[in-house]
């Protein structure tokens, strides 16, 4: 049984990447609020604690403080820059307001013998790191060694003498810090004895174990959409408790080019889910008559998903457990210090069956990151083509088009997007982006073909990096390749005379257009 390390979050921008880089590691890693109460935290009787960055001032009333008893709990604690400054003053040093907040690239130079230590054996005497702080420690708490210096701070890596608590002024888990991941591996091995043995075979077991232990011998329903999330939520889950577990996929008319089909081929025939098929198109696009309003789409898609969704679950009847796809990102998001970040769509997957269908939720990739699900997928057959699969939004493709949704626009939509996939796929584009997709503009505009006039639809066409999807750049797609969609989708998608390219990052701009 692996070992987790808890990292408990100030509010740091970087609290995420934190655990990312144990995972790297191998190393499982839970991040919790900065206030869970002590209790809690010892009963997961973790490997070791660190307390991340944060962009309070401890000095100022209010600051975020997690319980001291934290520190006399006996396992390792590892502070970062705000973390580094609470364990100051809790455990009786100074800090101080620094002259001028550093921001940026730092250079630290290690003490003599600082070489010595558990935190920082093998690491250059000096080195180049990111630092983000306003505050910095004059004094180190009372018998703690000081480990390193840099030119603006007395006091940039301590530790306790038994090595048990440490601290960093800077941020070892960004990647602008030399041996950044050479700090936390000797944290993490060397301070916290993990051995590293967190891998996706042993997600797997233990998931499903888990799984087996939640439901006991109840029975659980899942909304098959077909995208990456919930197809691994619906293996997992099959593998743990085999029929037992039934996937409704809706087919709400707003699906691409022969999805519903590859669904039934690829879950039914060769994965041998159960799963129901519930054809709702025409249910969905009559939601959708006369609607232009993008937060109305949403709304009254999501709505009509869970009316259907509730009434085919209700025929089958018998269930005890919702399964969902939530993803770590999604549950550190609402447990953040700052609060959850703002709505700005309403992203409607399953939302609001649970409150309707007073179910019990069966979420199996909670702890996971999007690669590493799709690394659990391959674990479990899914085929490289689903796995790679770049994210689509639940609400389909009516908020890639601009306007009212009717089935002759839906139809120009799913045509031109098949284009633009096939050839970003053909040129060897599609894995190296986050999203790329076609839109259909509210526009119509002057051409000529031929010898005619033409006065016919706008297609843009979106491509954008991202590691989340939290923020996002355009891609640079080659002029060549951009030639070849342009063309391809003009003559091969009649109706369109024209084609756009969209060059806005977010933020400001969402990677959706509604
Ligand atoms: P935005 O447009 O907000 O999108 O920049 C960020 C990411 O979320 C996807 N997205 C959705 N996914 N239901 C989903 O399941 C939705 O309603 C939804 N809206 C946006 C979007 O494709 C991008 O990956």
């Amino acid at each position: 049984m692996h070992r987790t390390i808890i990292v408990l979050d100030f509010g740091s921008q970087y609290t995420q990447l934190i655990a990312r880089r144990l995972r790297e590691l191998s190393v499982f890693s839970e991040v919790l609020p900065y206030d869970t109460p002590i209790d809690e935290i010892r009963r997961r009787a973790p490997a070791g604690v660190i307390l991340s960055g944060g962009p309070r001032s401890v000095s100022q009333p209010g600051a975020p403080r997690c319980s001291p008893a934290v520190f006399d709990l006996g396992f390792p604690v590892l502070g970062i820059c705000y973390g580094m400054q609470l364990m100051t003053v809790t455990l009786g040093g100074t800090v101080a307001g620094a002259a001028q907040r550093e921001y940026g690239q730092a250079e630290v130079s290690l003490a003599p013998g600082a070489g010595s230590s558990r935190l920082l054996r093998d690491i250059p005497s000096t080195l180049r790191v990111w630092a983000s702080h306003g505050d910095l420690v004059s004094d180190a708490p009372p018998g703690f060694r000081v480990l390193a210096t840099s030119p603006s701070a007395p006091v940039a890596a301590m530790t306790s003498p038994d090595g048990r608590l440490s601290a960093l002024l800077f941020h070892p888990e960004v990647a602008h810090t030399e041996h950044g991941l050479d700090l936390l591996r000797n944290f993490a091995y060397g301070v916290c004895g993990c051995a590293g043995d967190w891998t996706i075979a042993s997600f797997i077991d233990e998931a499903v174990a888990r799984v087996r232990r939640q439901v006991g011998d109840g029975r659980v329903v899942c909304g098959l959409s077909g995208g990456v999330d919930s197809s691994v939520a619906a293996l997992l889950i099959h593998r743990a408790i085999g029929d037992r577990l039934t996937c409704i996929f809706v087919d709400n008319g707003l699906l691409r080019m022969d999805e519903a089909a590859q669904v039934r081929r690829r879950f039914v025939e060769k994965l041998r889910l159960p799963v129901v098929f519930v054809d709702a198109s025409a249910r969905f696009l009559a939601s959708l008559a006369g609607v232009v309003d993008p937060e109305e789409k949403r709304k009254r898609i999501g709505v009509t998903f869970v009316e259907v969704f509730d009434a085919e679950a209700s025929a089958v009847g018998g269930f005890d457990f919702l399964a969902q796809g939530t993803l770590y990102p999604d549950v550190i998001e609402s447990v953040s210090v700052v609060g959850p970040a703002a709505t700005i769509k309403s992203h409607h997957n399953v939302g609001g069956l649970p409150e309707r269908m007073r179910f019990r939720l069966v979420e199996p990739l909670r702890e996971l990151f999007k690669d590493e699900v799709r690394a659990v997928g391959r674990e479990l057959g899914l085929d490289e083509e689903l796995v790679r699969r770049q994210p689509f939004p639940g609400p389909g493709l009516a908020v890639r088009i601009l306007g009212e949704v009717t089935p002759a626009r839906l139809d120009l939509l799913r045509r031109a997007a098949q284009v633009v996939v096939e050839e970003i796929k053909r040129q060897g584009w599609y894995d190296r982006l986050w999203q790329s997709f076609a839109i259909l503009l509210p526009v119509q505009s002057v051409g000529v073909m031929g010898d005619e006039r033409t006065y016919e639809h706008t297609v843009a066409i979106r491509a954008v990096e991202s590691r989340d999807g939290m923020t996002a750049d355009w891609a640079r797609l080659p002029h060549d390749l951009l030639a070849t969609l342009s063309s391809r989708v003009v003559n091969e998608v009649k109706g369109v005379n024209r084609v756009v390219f969209d060059i806005s990052s977010k933020p400001p701009s969402t990677i959706e257009w509604e």
